[in-house]
């Protein structure tokens, strides 16, 4: 039995996880479920984005499903401080293509892998009328980690390279330490190539040839927007899942936000929730079924009927959970 908190924020957040819920009760595994509040309306009734209680009940859980939330202005990103209160540092965004799917090219199957505990996501901002600066906070220890994280994912992957990304031309001090660490790292592990690109060149070739790369690892913002760049390559936002890895605890959740254009429509794309709950189940140990609902979400996708508008389609959110849950049992 595992112990699952759950988070659906609000927007397609609350969609999503409604139809991974679903699909979750359908399996042959025994799940007790938290709930926590945390985003927008969550904020409307209690005056904070993420209560003390959705962080406790988040601590406790085996792992944590998160949906999405809709920023709230003038507050902090329940998601960002959510991530660092469970010190899950590595944000883990694989990125493949799938049959019957419009993608770029057929060939892609890389992972990127996020920091995310610093960064330009410190939400450390400070200054006058005239003047705002943004912290950057880049540590050794930090840039050390991940980039040990990317590694042992290459070798899990068995796949042959890591590519570092930065920008220390520019940020000769944050992100030469980000790349000395890298470099450093990579010395513990002779058998995987290295090889590292300034992001604004590698925002180009992630278009130019995407299928050359296996994993990617970067800091929390460049991160952040490579893996948006990178769900456009596959056929959008709904098909990118994330998992978020630390220590002692998973975070799982789709690399989209609450999209509040489609948002009441019951029209989102579940898949990338699902997939996200998939990660989870590979991070618990259920590598089968965790196998198995990738598969079934492949098959969905190449039988090309039943899929949602982002994809083409015209079916509902709950049709594409329920086509999935079919090939599944
Ligand atoms: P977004 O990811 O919500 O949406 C971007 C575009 O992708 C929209 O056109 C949307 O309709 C589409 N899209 C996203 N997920 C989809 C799905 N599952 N199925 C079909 N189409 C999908 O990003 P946007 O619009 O920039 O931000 C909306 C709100 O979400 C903002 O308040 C933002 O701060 C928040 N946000 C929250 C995140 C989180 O909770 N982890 C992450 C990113 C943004
Ligand atoms: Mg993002």
């Amino acid at each position: 039995m595992y112990n699952i908190a759950i988070i659906s924020g609000d927007g397609i957040g609350q969609e999503v996880m409604d139809s991974c819920e679903y699909l979750l009760d359908k399996l042959d595994i025994e799940f007790s479920f938290d709930y926590g509040e945390a985003g927008f309306d969550c904020f409307n009734k209690n005056g904070t984005t993420l209560p003390e209680e959705t962080i406790k009940i988040a601590n406790k859980s085996d792992a944590v499903l998160f949906g999405a939330s809709t920023s709230t202005p003038g507050q902090p990103s329940p998601i960002i401080n959510l991530r660092k209160a469970l010190s899950v540092y590595a944000n883990i965004r694989p990125i493949r293509s799938y049959r019957g799917v419009n993608c770029i090219r057929d060939d892609i199957d890389f992972v990127i892998v996020r920091e995310n505990t610093e960064g330009l996501y410190s939400q450390v901002e400070y200054g006058d009328e005239e003047k705002m600066i943004a912290e950057r906070r880049i540590t050794r220890s930090a840039s050390e980690r991940i980039s040990k994280a990317a590694f042992n994912l290459c070798i899990k992957r068995e796949e042959s390279k890591v590519t570092c990304v930065h920008k220390s031309n520019v940020l000769k001090k944050t992100d030469g330490v980000f790349k000395e660490s890298f470099y450093k790292v990579s010395k513990n592990y002779p058998q995987i190539k290295t090889e590292d690109y300034y992001v604004d060149a590698m925002a180009m070739y992630l278009i130019t040839h995407p299928q050359k790369f296996d994993v990617i690892v970067s800091s929390n913002l460049f991160g952040d927007i490579l893996s948006d760049e990178s769900a456009g390559l596959i056929g959008g936002l709904g098909l990118a899942p994330s998992g978020n890895i630390g220590d002692h605890n998973g975070l799982f959740e789709p690399v989209h936000g609450s999209a509040p254009d489609i948002a009441g429509k019951y029209i989102a794309n579940p898949c990338s929730m699902i997939l996200s709950a998939s990660m989870m189940l590979d991070y618990l140990g259920e590598w089968e079924i965790s196998n198995d609902i990738k598969q079934a979400v492949e098959k969905v996708m190449a039988d090309c009927k039943i899929r949602t508008p982002d994809l083409g389609g015209d079916a509902s959110t709950m049709d594409v959970t329920k086509a999935i849950v079919r090939e599944l049992i």
